[in-house]
Order: C-alpha cells, then sequence, then structure tokens
C-alpha cells in the first residue's frame, strides 16, 4: 500500500519536477534573449526532459489507482547573469532536486513501500547523470575562462543537444 503521505510526497515531486521545467523554459528564453542559442537549446531540451519526469510520477501514481493533485507551480526568476551564474543556478538547483529525491526513498523505506522505492531508483540514478552533466559544462566554463569566444564555443557545443 502507499500511504497517504507517500502519495502527497509523490504530488510535491511533480510539482518540483514542473516547476524545474519551467525553471529551464525561462533560462532558454533569458538565452534566446541574450543571441546564446546554444544555451537556449540545451535548456529547453532540458526543460522537456523534465516535463518528461513529472510525467513519469504522475503516470506512476494513475498506474497504482492513487490521486493526481496538480499544485501551483511558482514563478521561476527572469534573468539569470552570465552563463557561469546561469549554469551554476542550474547546478544549485539540481542539487536541490536531489535532496528531495532522496528524502523520497527515505521515506519509501520508512514505509516499507516497495514499489515506489523502485519508481524512485530510477531517479536516484537520473540525478547522478543530471548534476555530472552540469559539472561538465561548468568546468568547460571555468577552463575556457568567459571570454566571449570561449562562451562563443561553447554555445555552439550546446547547440547539439538532443540532436545527435
Ligand atoms: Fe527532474
Ligand atoms: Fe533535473
Amino acid at each position: 500500500m502507499t500511504s497517504k503521505k507517500m502519495v502527497e510526497a509523490l504530488n510535491k515531486q511533480v510539482q518540483a519536477e514542473l516547476y524545474s521545467s519551467y525553471l529551464y523554459l525561462s533560462m532558454a528564453a533569458y538565452s534566446d534573449r541574450k543571441n546564446w542559442k546554444g544555451f537556449a537549446n540545451w535548456m529547453r531540451v532540458q526543460a522537456a526532459e523534465e516535463n518528461e519526469h513529472a510525467m513519469k510520477i504522475f503516470d506512476y501514481l494513475l498506474e497504482i489507482g492513487e490521486k493526481v493533485t496538480l499544485l501551483a507551480i511558482e514563478k521561476p526568476p527572469t534573468d539569470f547573469g552570465t552563463p557561469k551564474e546561469m549554469m551554476s543556478a542550474v547546478l544549485e538547483h539540481e542539487q536541490k532536486v536531489t535532496a528531495m529525491i532522496h528524502k523520497l526513498y527515505e521515506l519509501a523505506i520508512a514505509e516499507k513501500d516497495y514499489r515506489s522505492q523502485i519508481m524512485l531508483q530510477w531517479f536516484v540514478t537520473e540525478q547522478i547523470e543530471e548534476e555530472a552533466q552540469v559539472q561538465e559544462i561548468l568546468d568547460k566554463i571555468e577552463q575556457v575562462g568567459e571570454k566571449s569566444t570561449a562562451v562563443w564555443w561553447i554555445d555552439k557545443e550546446l547547440k547539439k543537444r538532443g540532436k545527435d
């Protein structure tokens, strides 16, 4: 059985994943405004992925016959500074999400909710990849510095995401 507490927490995670999508969509708009087309593309792909994450939990809740309650999604910021500042904000956000997933997993263990544990394992693994991916971009920015030619090169690299 899935407890009321667990259903509530899973609904909150749907909200968090949708907020992530919203945040990255706002970063996509910001990047486009700055004409960082590669960052804009990367953020769009990221936003779509976060939407898929929300739908994974959404579908899980329905599959086990529990109620999906969509909660209000907060308005994300509209300005994100330099590419380095923006990617740092992404990393920070992903670390927050990782902590949320771990808390959910702990709850599933405490409640002996085996099916939720299995469903959440995918997210535990996914968060490792998400953080590593963002860290890699941040490291690249760090290594080349924030000179316009260097950022131009990284921007060009990020244009490829979702297109191979
Ligand atoms: Fe996510
Ligand atoms: Fe994420």
